[in-house]
Order: C-alpha cells, then sequence, then structure tokens
C-alpha cells in the first residue's frame, strides 16, 4: 500500500496559526522531520561558552538537538565541534561531562581521535603476526568523525550541521542581536556553576513558554508580588522579523504600581509580601539595555536568561517528542568583584530551575503534554491579541509570538 505523503497525513487546521494541533508535540514522525529539517538544518545550535573550555585540550559534552557532539580547544586555540559518535561501531565515545584532554579514545576498541576530530590511531591495524586487521586501502584520514562547523560571538559558541546556513549576525539580526549583546557584550566570562534537569514535554514547549507572557502575569505569583513581570508595567514581546527568535523583556517596578483592576484579575498577586533577605531584588544596573529582565529565546534551542543580574544560557537537548533535557550555565563576568558574584548567585537561586519562577512552567509544561497524551482534544488555541496577527506586541497579553514561532515552523517543516 502506498503510503501518503507527510504533508497530507498530518495537515494543519484550517483555522491556521490560531491552532495548534496537538501532533506537532507527541508525533514521532514529526520530531524526527524537525531533527532533519531544524537541528540539522540552517540553523546554529548553541553548544558552550569559551570559557568553559580556556586552554588547550578542554573540552565539554554537548548536544546539538539531540545530536551528541564535543566541543574541544585545539593546540592552536580553535574551537572544534564534531560528533561523539565512533566511526567504528558507533559508540558515544568521550564520556565525561568536561575535562582536558589531548587525544579522545574510545572505549569499547580504542580507536582514537586527535582534537580535531581526526582519527589518530587504530589498534591492531596491521592485524597480528600477519592475520586479521584491516585491509591495505583503509585510510584513516577517511574515518575522522563528523565535523560540525562552528561560529563564536563574544563568548558563546555556536555549531552548525548545514552548509547553507548564514552567518551568525544576519541569522540573529539586528534587533536580536543588541538584546544577544547586552549579556555577551565582550566582557569577559567567568562560569558560576550547571543545572541540569529533565522535563516530561516537548522541547518546543519551552520556547513557546518564553514566547507567552500571559502566564508570566498569572502563573507566577513571585513575579506578580514583586513586580517583576505585572500586567501594565512597561514590557515588550519582540520576534525577529522571520519569526523564530524572540525577547520577552520587562522593566522591574518598585510593586506599588500595579492597579487595583489588574490585581483583581491576577490570582497570583499577594498584597503585603516581603522578603526576609531583600537583597534577593536587587537590580544592579550594569547593561547596555532599557530592560531589567530580558529572556531571549535564540532558535531553536537556546535561552539567554539576563534576570536582573542573573545571568545564563538555557540549551534544549531533546530526547524524542515527550521529554528534553535542559542543560544550565550560569556566569558571570572575570572583572566582577565578590560581592557581585555573590549577588548572582544569591539571585540565581530564585531564577534557577528550582526557584520561584523555573518550578512552575517545568510543572505547566507536564501539564500540557499531559493533557494531549491523555485526553482527545486534538488542538490548542492560541488566539490572544488579534490584532497581531504574528509577530512583535507591546502588550503582555498576548500570543502573537507563538504565532510566529508556528509561521516558520510551518515554512520549515513544510507542513
Ligand atoms: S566503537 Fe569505537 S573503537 Fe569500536
Ligand atoms: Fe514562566
Amino acid at each position: 500500500m502506498k503510503m501518503l505523503p507527510i504533508d497530507k497525513r498530518y495537515v494543519w487546521p484550517a483555522a491556521g496559526l490560531e491552532r495548534v494541533p496537538d501532533w506537532a508535540y507527541t508525533s514521532q514522525e514529526i520530531y524526527d522531520r524537525e531533527v532533519e529539517r531544524i537541528f540539522h538544518g540552517p540553523t546554529w545550535n548553541y553548544v558552550g561558552l569559551d570559557a568553559e573550555v580556556p586552554d588547550a585540550g578542554d573540552f565539554v559534552r554537548s548536544y546539538v538537538g539531540p545530536t551528541p557532539v564535543v566541543m574541544v580547544r585545539d593546540e592552536e586555540g580553535e574551537i572544534n565541534v564534531f560528533e561523539n559518535r565512533c566511526s567504528h561501531r558507533a559508540a558515544e565515545f568521550c564520556r565525561e561531562l568536561r575535562g582536558n584532554t589531548d587525544e579522545f579514545v574510545c572505549p569499547y576498541h580504542q580507536w582514537s581521535y586527535d582534537l580535531k576530530g581526526n582519527l589518530s590511531g587504530v589498534p591492531f591495524r596491521r592485524g597480528v603476526n600477519g592475520e586479521g586487521g584491516m585491509g591495505p586501502d583503509f585510510r584513516p584520514e577517511n574515518h575522522g568523525v563528523k565535523k560540525l562547523h562552528v561560529t563564536r560571538h563574544n563568548g558563546a559558541v555556536f555549531a552548525s550541521f548545514s552548509d547553507a546556513v548564514e552567518p551568525l549576525e544576519d541569522y540573529l539580526g539586528e534587533e536580536m542581536l543588541s538584546d544577544f549583546e547586552a549579556v555577551f557584550s565582550g566582557r569577559k566570562l567567568r562560569v558560576l556553576g550547571h543545572y541540569r534537569h529533565t522535563l516530561s514535554g516537548n522541547w518546543k514547549l519551552y520556547p513557546e513558554n518564553l514566547k507567552d507572557p500571559y502566564h508570566a502575569t498569572l502563573l507566577h505569583t513571585f513575579l506578580v508580588t514583586f513586580g517583576l513581570l505585572v500586567a501594565g508595567n512597561k514590557s515588550a514581546m519582540i520576534v525577529d522579523p522571520k519569526g523564530r527568535h524572540s525577547t520577552m523583556a520587562s522593566a522591574k517596578s518598585d510593586g506599588t504600581a500595579v492597579s487595583e483592576e489588574n490585581k483583581a484579575e491576577m490570582r497570583a498577586y499577594r498584597d503585603g509580601l516581603a522578603l526576609a533577605d531583600p537583597r534577593l531584588m536587587d537590580f544592579i544596573p550594569e547593561f547596555d539595555s532599557p530592560w531589567s529582565v530580558t529572556m531571549q529565546v535564540v532558535w531553536p534551542g537556546l535561552i539567554v536568561q539576563r534576570e536582573m543580574n542573573t545571568l545564563g544560557v538555557r540549551q534544549i537537548v531533546p530526547n524524542g517528542p515527550n521529554e528534553f533535557t535542559m542543560v544550565w550555565t550560569m556566569f558571570g563576568y572575570e572583572d566582577d568583584d565578590e560581592e557581585m558574584t555573590r549577588h548572582r548567585l544569591r539571585q540565581g537561586n530564585l531564577m534557577g530551575p528550582a526557584g520561584f519562577l523555573g518550578l512552575e512552567d517545568n510543572e505547566a509544561i507536564k501539564f500540557v503534554q499531559d493533557g494531549m497524551l491523555n485526553s482527545t482534544g486534538g488542538e490548542h488555541l492560541v488566539v490572544l491579541d488579534p490584532k497581531v496577527p504574528a509577530g512583535t506586541s507591546n502588550t503582555l497579553i498576548s500570543e502573537a509570538a507563538i504565532r510566529a514561532m508556528y509561521k516558520h515552523w510551518r515554512q520549515e517543516m513544510g507542513l
């Protein structure tokens, strides 16, 4: 029996971008196509920071989409990214999360690779006593591991499988680049630590959560009560012209600006709550930006977090349609004094995956995936702010950025 083509089997709802079908989040076939067309397609994928690999031989295990890669600094000071897949029998050969080495040796049959990913050694290549081993036509130079394109911008390292990907500056575009450079300004970074956790949901729900300022004013008691993101504050949901990247931005208020009318809409609002340690909420201005908080999505898998003085990147590692891992790297700047580093760490607890915000998003994402997997509804409503069909909106009560993301996604996916 001839199978219908994919775009006949997965038909987008007739209502257009105001609906997103469940299959976009739950289908293995759609997920496989995302890996091929998006993560392995003409995109720049964040893999790590320069500051994580300061010396020759320093490496970190990373990912491009679900695909394991190694990021390593070589003897010439260049950063190389190659697949963490042995060219012999496909073993994921690099086992440490990070470290320093002068070569990578696969644990299975000990083939070895240099810091550029070239095959440098094959045990018993000539066999034993003239028997066995590799044939005479075996050329090690043809059996290095797969190398990716690499680009760096002020301390952030990106990789791509595609020969066709545009330069990073064009990929981001002017407006997104300027938000990116508020954090990656050229000041040298100092890594403060990592978090890693796994969520029971489709990977796209994470960027969507950061393109959904509506939830921020409702789900997060903390944000609302302490004036970080309140309906009525100066804020914006900015989307790049292609719809793929975005910045959710807000300026901190002193908490007194919440109108009675808005309070009544927000069940999360709690009058009269105060922090025992008010330093948690101090914002020390240090950025070339009108915003005290920017959460930027660099499509497809990077979130640049600047929540007051908490800085970090979150990398999305999908594990199939129904699960993904988040890898967080928190940092400050090399010229921070001791007090500033303490301040970033303190605030980082508040903003981290077990703090007063991340936990709630993680739960909400699971609830959404559970809803799709366990009930038959078929599609989601993405209708808020109809005056902006898709793109930048000046109100928080909007889903125009999610519509923009699916506009781009549909183009890339051919669906
Ligand atoms: S699988 Fe790596 S050496 Fe055999
Ligand atoms: Fe949130």
